[in-house]
């Protein structure tokens, strides 16, 4: 199929893996990447639903491209990923202008869709995400077309057998299913062959991973050592692990495996008992800190983020209190913080009575938000005078004469370049100055030059 493509992606990492496999079929394809929506052939739309707001902008943004298709009928709309996995039919109904409906468990199918589309009209496929032994689920023969050649997510596990009240990725994405072991240490020695030097293991559950594997049972920890002890490979990342999942051998493999980074996200959601309870999350708010007093002991100079709901339904003023005195003796290095979103087909969503009012959770959220700033701003403060290692991701959005490297704790830092430094490059950086998401630096010196085989010129100067 000749011509241009966009994809619009939302939601999680998991997407954005998934739209890199679409990207690599319809390059494939014969297609190449359009310059915005105007010069596309294709257009695909790959949602999300774990919120309300989501919803509303997926369909915001269709009725967007209405008038664009009127005029141009040639033109072709896919929408894919979790959204389009919840509401299949739905989509076509509300937007009878999109061509092609496809889910989470069948990104591989995306181009033969389009190809159908465009010769038959318009079509819905989705397959059920509830078989065990799902071979497709993992369809790593695919073509990825990567944003960045030195660094790659890998699906460790697709679903998620966790019962959250407030959640609907079960429903949507389906039973754990854990990818085998041997599949991604292969996997990953490729990618180091590549030049790729930093993975993301990708899943809903991490540490549950390999629980449903038959022949070998691996646990999450020997494979964080796997892939950290693959050659090439300089930073292993990983997100997200269930609280009541982290094992100490996964905390041991951290604090052992140099490749993996000293960064955890640990999602909390409510610093109540009583709501943790109501939300299943099988954890208390005393063995959570347990948990992270025992990752900060063993890891030294550990980052720690999480994720937080305000507002779930029937949060009191007093437990909402224990979640703002929680968060703050997590000190936490950053968090995303959420206002409870009613989901249809999750337990929360039935739960009406107990709805918190619009406003409540909004004051709640701001609240918790400054808390959540004090202890960021504290912890970058606190980095002012180190010298980090950072991998240059490219420009800064707001100056081209100031890059952007990550560190190993996930922090960005922007520096000053007289020179260009290509993406991937590892450089030593003294940090200078610190806001609540930002380190500003100077450059110390360049340790490795990028290893990908692909230029990406950085400008400076
Ligand atoms: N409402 C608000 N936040 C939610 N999350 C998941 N479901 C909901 C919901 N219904 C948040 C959780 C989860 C993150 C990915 O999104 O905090 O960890
Ligand atoms: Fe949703 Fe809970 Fe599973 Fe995370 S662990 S995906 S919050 S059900």
């Amino acid at each position: 199929m000749a011509g241009k493509y966009v994809i619009r992606t939302y939601g999680c990492q998991m997407n954005e893996h998934d739209s890199e496999r679409i990207a690599g079929l319809l390059e494939a394809d014969g297609m190449t990447p359009a310059t915005g929506l105007d010069d596309a052939d294709v257009i695909v739309l790959n949602t999300c639903c774990i919120r309300e707001n989501a919803d509303n902008k997926l369909y915001g943004q269709l009725g967007r491209l209405k008038a664009l298709k009127a005029a141009r009928p040639g033109l072709q709309i896919a929408v894919g990923g979790c959204l389009a996995q919840k509401d299949r039919e739905r989509i076509m109904e509300r937007a009878g202008h999109v061509d092609v409906v496809f889910g989470t468990h069948n990104v591989h199918r995306a181009v033969d869709l389009l190809h159908h589309a465009a010769s038959h009209g318009p079509i819905v496929e989705i397959l059920e995400a509830t078989v065990r032994d799902d071979h497709d689920a993992f369809p790593s023969a695919l073509p990825v077309r990567r944003d960045n050649d030195h660094a790659a997510w890998v699906t460790i596990q697709i679903g998620c057998d966790n019962t959250c009240a407030y959640c609907i990725v079960p429903a949507v994405r389906g039973v754990e299913i854990s990818r085998p072991f041997d599949e991604l240490v292969a996997e990953v020695e490729h990618l180091a062959g590549e030049g790729v030097t930093e993975v993301t293991l990708l899943g809903q559950n991490v540490n549950s991973y390999g629980r449903d594997l038959t022949k070998r049972r691996p646990l999450f920890a020997d494979l964080l050592r796997a892939v950290g002890a693959v050659e090439g490979i300089r930073r292993v990342r990983y997100t997200s692990p269930h609280p009541k999942d982290l094992r100490p051998e996964t905390i041991a493999a951290m604090a052992e495996v140099p490749a993996v980074c000293e960064h955890l996200h640990l999602p909390l959601q409510s610093g109540s008992d009583r709501v943790l309870a109501a939300m299943h999350r099988g954890y208390t708010a005393e063995r959570y800190l347990e948990k992270l007093a025992a990752a900060r002991a063993a890891v030294p100079d550990l980052a720690v983020s999480t994720d937080i709901i305000v507002g779930f339904p029937g949060e009191t003023d007093a437990d909402f209190e224990a979640t703002l005195k929680v968060a703050a003796a997590a000190e936490y290095d950053s968090a995303f913080t959420f206002i409870f979103s009613p989901r249809e087909g999750t337990e929360a969503a039935t739960m009406t009575d107990r709805f918190v009012a619009h406003d409540v959770a909004v004051e709640r959220f701001e609240r918790l938000r400054a808390v959540i700033d004090r202890s960021a701003r504290r912890k970058h403060a606190a980095r002012v005078g180190i010298i980090e290692e950072v991998v240059v991701e490219g420009p800064s959005k707001r100056d081209p004469s100031v890059l952007t490297g990550r560190t190993r704790q996930n922090k960005l830092v922007h520096f000053p370049s007289d020179r260009p430094l290509r993406v991937g490059t590892f450089a030593e950086v003294r940090v200078t100055d610190s806001a609540s998401h930002y380190l500003y630096g100077e450059l110390v010196m360049v340790t490795a030059a990028a290893r990908h085989k692909t230029r990406i010129p950085v400008q400076a100067g």
